[in-house]
This record gives C-alpha cells, structure tokens and sequence, in this order.
C-alpha cells in the first residue's frame, strides 16, 4: 500500500481518488484537517475498503512511526502542507511548523523505517515530495521558465518555507541515501480546490453576486495545470523518476490573471448567465496588490516529458470547463466549505484592500 498525506485537500484528494480508481494498492490517508482538509472531498470513498483515512499530523513522530510499522507502504507522497500565499502573509508561524518542522519530522520517521526495510522492500521504497515552482522566484516577463537547476529565490513565507523542506528532501537523500523524488509543479485548478484560491473564488464569488477582487493590475502571470495532469504526472515520477532527481510539472499555459477572470465570467455568461443579462465582468474590481506580489511563474516542463515521456492530458480550454461545470454542479460542496471560518478569512484579506 502506499501513505499519502494531506490527502484529504485539493490535489492530495484528487490523488487518492485517482489512484484508487487505476490501482488495486490501498491508500493510507494521513491528515490534519485543517481549514483545507475536507473529508466530504473523500465521501465517495467511505464504503472503500481500500482507503483508509487516519486523522493526524505528519508532525507526531509517534503516530507516523506507528502507521509505518503497521501499514509498511511502498510509498510515501507528501501532499502535507499549509498552501496559501495570502494566509502565509498574514500569519506565517503554521506555515513553518508544518511545511518545515512537519516535514523534518516525516522524513525522521521515514529514516527510521526505511533502515530497517530489509530484502526487496529497501530498494523499492520511495519518497515523493511534492512541492511548487514558487521555490524560485519571480521571472520578468522576458526571462525563460524555471528548470531544475534555477537558483532557489522564494519570496513569500509560504515559498520560503516549501523551499526549507525541499532543502531538507535534498539533504536526506544525499546524506542519508533515503529514495527521494521531488516535483515542483506551476498552478493547479480543478474539482475540490478550496474557494480562497483565484479560480474557484472568482467562481463562487461571481456566482453570489460579490465582487471578482483582482489584486493589482492583475497582469501578474502564472502557469495554470489541470489537477487531474498534476496527479499523473506524480503517478508517473514514482514509476519511473530516477532517485534525488526533481522534476518540474507544468501545463505550458502562462496567462494573466485577468484573462482567467475574464476566462471565468464567459464560461459562467454562457453556462448560468445572470439574471440581468449582464456579463459577470461587470463584477471585477481591481484592488490592493498582495505585498511581495511574485510577477509571473513559468515551468519549463521538458525534463519530465523528456525523460518520463509525462505530457498534460487537457488544455486550459478543456480543463477551465471541466472545473466551471464542476462547481455550478456541486454548490452544496461549495455551501459547505463557507463556514464561519472561511467568512473571517474573507473578511481578513479583503476588508482593508482598497477598491
Ligand atoms: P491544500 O491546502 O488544499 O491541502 C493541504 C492538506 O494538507 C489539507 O488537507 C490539510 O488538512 C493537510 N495538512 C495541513 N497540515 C498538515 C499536517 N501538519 N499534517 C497532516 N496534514 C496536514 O493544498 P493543495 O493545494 O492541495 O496542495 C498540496 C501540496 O501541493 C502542497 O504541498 C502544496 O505546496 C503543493 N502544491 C500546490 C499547488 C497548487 O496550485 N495548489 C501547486 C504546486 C504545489
Ligand atoms: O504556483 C504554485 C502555487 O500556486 C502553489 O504552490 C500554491 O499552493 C497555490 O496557492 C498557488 O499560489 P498562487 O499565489 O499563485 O495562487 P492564488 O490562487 O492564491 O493566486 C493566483 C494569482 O491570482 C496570484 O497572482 C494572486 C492573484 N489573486 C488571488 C486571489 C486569491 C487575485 O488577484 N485575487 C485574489 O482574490
């Protein structure tokens, strides 16, 4: 069986639902539950007796070691993490007790598993980190995208600390030998992704008749991949990635944010158009830019492709469709996550963001 963590959030649920759909290997589902892990994500799952999911923190050195001795996965991909730029701004402390001291932890509980594997189990063993292209920086317009070998440049506390336990995977498998694997993939979208994020915020706030935030000018760029691609491409490193290697994932899909937005409000114009028979453009606001605002992101993902033979299955086109109709088809998910929670976080990052 393999262990997952964070598996119950965006693209970890993705994943497991994926897997177990391809695979006849059970999953282990270790997860915290934060604000952003969502059981409901997993309901399908509930008579599966494949899936088994464990409530906990990949910090607790105790319970991680126990599941391991229990369980003996093959494999471990470590979705775990706090993932919101915003929130890392307005309070990084959780971001560098899970992403960095909760990931020192997992790998301390995975070395000491992994020396005491023994015959076919040692080698065939893997480690897969998965991280995010926001380890490197910002890129200027004219500048090529992010490789393997670009220098680690993180400027917000949420990509300096994904950048501390990239470090760390690194470290372990060069001093340690453990069998890692590392992908750092560009912008997921799709079904399950947790409205505080620009796709399904703009969705869900459009929807409601609020106000579509745009930070800035809104021409900062990112690299958008359907999750569905991310989670093959994840599948497709623990086959056949070589040790200590990283890979980067992207969909080859640069656009500025605005475009999605306007992207967002045609698909919505014409799937569920608004009673007045205005266009939900009329709903876009530019407001104060996120301070430290990372101009444009850009995955060079020929590595994978080259080596693994890795390619994204849908085009933004088809993928930005797929996930509209998504969230106009399960608004009671949607009802559901706008919890007293989620209202103080809007409420926290945009009522002092000027208009
Ligand atoms: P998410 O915030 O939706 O989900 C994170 C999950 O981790 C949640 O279920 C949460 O409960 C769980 N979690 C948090 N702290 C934990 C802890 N200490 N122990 C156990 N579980 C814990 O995040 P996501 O968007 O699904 O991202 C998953 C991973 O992929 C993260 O590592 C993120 O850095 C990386 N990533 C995300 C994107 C993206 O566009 N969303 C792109 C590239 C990489
Ligand atoms: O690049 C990969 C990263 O993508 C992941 O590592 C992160 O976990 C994930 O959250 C995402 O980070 P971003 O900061 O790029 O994603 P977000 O959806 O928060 O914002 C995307 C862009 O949209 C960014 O330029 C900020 C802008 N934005 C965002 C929000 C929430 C707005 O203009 N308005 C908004 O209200």
């Amino acid at each position: 069986m393999i262990l997952v963590t964070g598996g119950a959030g965006f693209i970890g649920s993705n994943f497991v639902l994926d897997w177990l759909a391809r695979h006849d290997e059970a999953v282990i589902n270790l997860d915290a539950l934060t604000y952003a892990g969502n059981r409901e994500n997993l309901a399908t799952l509930a008579a599966n007796p494949r899936h088994v999911f464990v409530h906990g923190d990949i910090g607790d050195s105790a319970l991680v070691a126990s599941l391991l001795e229990r369980h003996q996965p093959r494999v471990i991909v470590n979705f775990a993490a706090e993932s919101h730029v915003d929130r890392s701004i307005h309070g990084p402390e959780d971001f560098i007790q899970t992403n960095i001291v909760g990931t020192f932890r997992l790998l301390e509980s995975v070395r000491a598993y992994w020396n005491r594997l023994e015959g076919d189990a040692r080698p065939a063993f893997r480690f897969l980190h998965v991280s995010t292209d926001e380890v490197y920086g910002s890129l200027s317009r004219d500048e090529p995208a992010f490789t393997e070998t670009h220098r680690y440049e993180p400027n917000s506390p949420y990509s300096a600390s994904k950048a501390a336990s990239d470090h760390l995977v690194r470290a372990y498998h060069h001093t340690y030998g453990l069998p890692m694997l590392t992908t750092n993939c560009s912008n997921n979208y799709g079904p399950y992704h947790f409205p505080e994020k620009l796709i399904p915020l703009m969705i869900v706030n459009a929807l409601a008749g609020k106000a579509l935030p745009v930070y800035g000018d809104g021409q900062q760029i990112r690299d958008w991949l359907y999750v569905g691609d991310h989670c093959s491409a994840i599948r497709c490193v623990l086959a056949g990635g070589k040790l200590g290697e990283t890979y980067n994932v992207g969909g080859w899909n640069e656009k500025p944010n605005i475009e999605i937005v306007n992207t967002v409000c045609s698909l919505l114009d014409e799937l569920r158009p608004r009673e007045d028979g205005k266009s939900y453009r009329e709903q876009i606001s530019y407001v104060t830019d996120r301070p430290g605002h990372d101009r444009r992101y850009a995955i060079d993902a020929s590595k994978i492709e080259r080596e693994l033979g890795w390619k994204p299955a849908e085009t933004f086109e088809t993928g930005i469709r797929k996930t509209v109709n998504w969230y106009l088809q399960h608004q009671d998910w949607v009802a559901n996550v706008q919890s007293g929670g989620y209202r103080d976080w809007v409420n926290k990052n945009y009522a002092d963001r000027q208009a």
